[in-house]
């Protein structure tokens, strides 16, 4: 029998589809799932695609790999994950890679990485972006695990990924757990993403009046400048859809309660715990939960609110636009700070402008955008903050008059906008020579005797606020 190059196990979506992929390009796929039908189903519909080597159980699927074995699991992340690993490490020997190609979490792949590797093996945490489609058709990859690995894998997940100008949108992104940390903060960007557009039409729709369908058009025009980007597009196909059964617009009839599977909850914990404030995913990430308590949304709604009118039409589609791009500047920074955070934390040196490479195609926040981030990167890699790019720094310039007519409007008529105001809130607090965080320092000082440094020498000081009130050092 032929040894297959790479094996799959967990053939559900996004296995069957990753399986496809690499049989599309040449590979030899070795495929196991944990009910056969699945593994049968695949070669029967697929089998014509490619050369694909099924096992009915995993002592098979792993006797079919060619050494060192490359195994991709792509099973429900969790508890399933830990026992496929147990199971494919007892099989496997020294040198042979495990590929987790699932959604776990980062600390979990820090974990499962070092114990494989006392055991001689290798384990790639692997983000994978793109959905259903993206598998099949050229994924954004996000690689961990050691360098050696990267070697015996990285030729092939590139050569599957997607392709922007010829660059495939895969590199290796650091060792252990920086390829799945890396694709949490993709995920956490994209919640970000997604309320700032929903902020954007709840805004026009309530203060315009104008229909789901009239606002598919304006999404549509934007996609043409500075927003292009996957989820823009997307966002006027949402909107221009009309529910068959009942002739109203698409988004009237569906529950309006966002659902989440957990990577955004996963990048504001990680960000509390690394000091970093990612407020635009945080933002995101709660506006969700709120909009999940039908029961509190039900007690509320006849609280008060101010008039809806004498709202100025003909400047805010523009300034919305610029409100859009401005808080997503600033979303981007914080992602950007917290994969830089993190990269110092455990010692991964990531190179960031590469992360905006890999994600410029094949997943879900896929934009023009992007290559901006990836020109400020390339022009200073150590950039502190990228709002401090001259490109950057034009934008929300530019934007800045009309993001506070936004958050103004949208506060005066009692739309809730926390993406687009917390952004300028950030935007604002950075900018700022002094903040207010002197006065905490006085107040943690005088409570709990917390300490506090001089803007003018060096040393920490405490005051004896009870007693004499006056300076000593700490
Ligand atoms: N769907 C997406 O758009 C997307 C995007 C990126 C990443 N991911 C990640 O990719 C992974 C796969 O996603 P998916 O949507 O294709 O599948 P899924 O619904 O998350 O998982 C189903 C697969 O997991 C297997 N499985 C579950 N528990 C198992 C266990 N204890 N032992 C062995 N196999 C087990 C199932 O086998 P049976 O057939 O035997 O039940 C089936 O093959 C997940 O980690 C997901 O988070 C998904």
């Amino acid at each position: 029998m032929d040894l297959a190059d790479i094996g799959v196990t967990g053939l559900a979506t996004m296995g069957r589809n990753l399986a496809r992929n690499l049989a599309r390009h040449g590979y030899a796929v070795a495929v196991h799932n944990r009910t056969h039908s699945r593994t049968q189903q695949l070669v029967k519909e697929f089998g014509g695609e490619g050369t694909f080597v099924p096992s009915e159980d995993l002592a098979g699927f792993v006797a079919s790999l060619k050494r060192p074995r490359r195994a991709i699991i792509m099973v429900k992340a969790g508890a399933g994950t830990d026992a496929v690993i147990d199971q494919l490490a007892a099989l496997m020997e020294p040198g042979d890679m495990i590929v987790d190609g699932g959604n776990a979490h980062y600390a979990d792949t820090r974990r499962r990485e070092a114990a494989l590797r006392e055991r001689g093996l290798h384990f790639v945490g692997t983000g994978i972006s793109g959905g259903e489609e993206g598998a099949l058709l050229g994924p954004s990859i996000m690689p961990g695990g050691s360098a050696e690995s990267w070697e015996a894998l990285g030729p092939i997940l590139q050569d599957i990924s997607a392709k922007v100008d010829g660059v495939p949108c895969c590199v290796h992104v650091g060792p252990d757990g920086a390829g799945h940390f890396v694709k949490m903060v993709h995920n956490g960007i994209e919640y970000s993403d997604m309320q700032l557009i929903a902020e954007s039409y709840d805004l026009l729709r309530q203060a315009l009046g104008v229909t789901p369908s009239e606002l598919a058009g304006v999404f549509r025009e934007w996609n043409k400048g500075d927003l292009d980007s996957y989820l823009i597009e997307i966002t006027a196909e949402v909107l221009e859809q009309v529910d068959a059964e009942t002739g109203r617009p698409f988004v009237d009839i569906v529950v309006d309660q966002a659902e989440q599977k957990g990577t955004g909850r996963w990048t504001v914990q990680s960000a509390l715990d690394l000091g970093v404030p990612v407020t635009g995913i945080a933002e995101a990430t709660f506006a969700r939960a709120l909009s999940g308590h039908p029961e509190q949304r039900a007690a509320a709604a006849s609280l008060a609110g101010p008039d809806l009118s004498g709202v100025d039409g003909r400047e805010l589609v523009e300034d919305v636009r610029q409100a859009l791009y401005a808080s997503k500047i600033v979303a981007y920074a914080q992602g950007f700070d917290q994969m830089a955070a993190a990269s110092r934390e455990y010692g991964w040196d990531l190179d960031l402008g590469a992360m905006a490479t890999i994600w410029r195609g094949g997943c879900i926040i896929r934009a023009k955008f992007l290559d901006r981030i990836r020109a400020a990167y390339d022009a200073d890699p150590h950039l502190p903050t990228l709002l401090a790019d001259p490109t950057f720094a034009g934008a929300l310039a530019a934007a800045q008059e009309s993001w506070r007519r936004v958050v103004t409007t949208a506060v005066r008529i009692g739309v809730p906008t926390p993406g687009f105001s917390s952004a300028l809130a950030y935007y604002d607090g950075l900018r700022r020579d002094r903040l207010p965080a002197s006065l905490v320092q006085g107040l943690r000082d005088y409570f709990g005797a917390h300490t506090y440094r001089r803007v003018d020498k060096e040393g920490a000081f405490h005051v004896d606020w009870s007693g004499d009130r006056a300076e000593r050092p700490a």
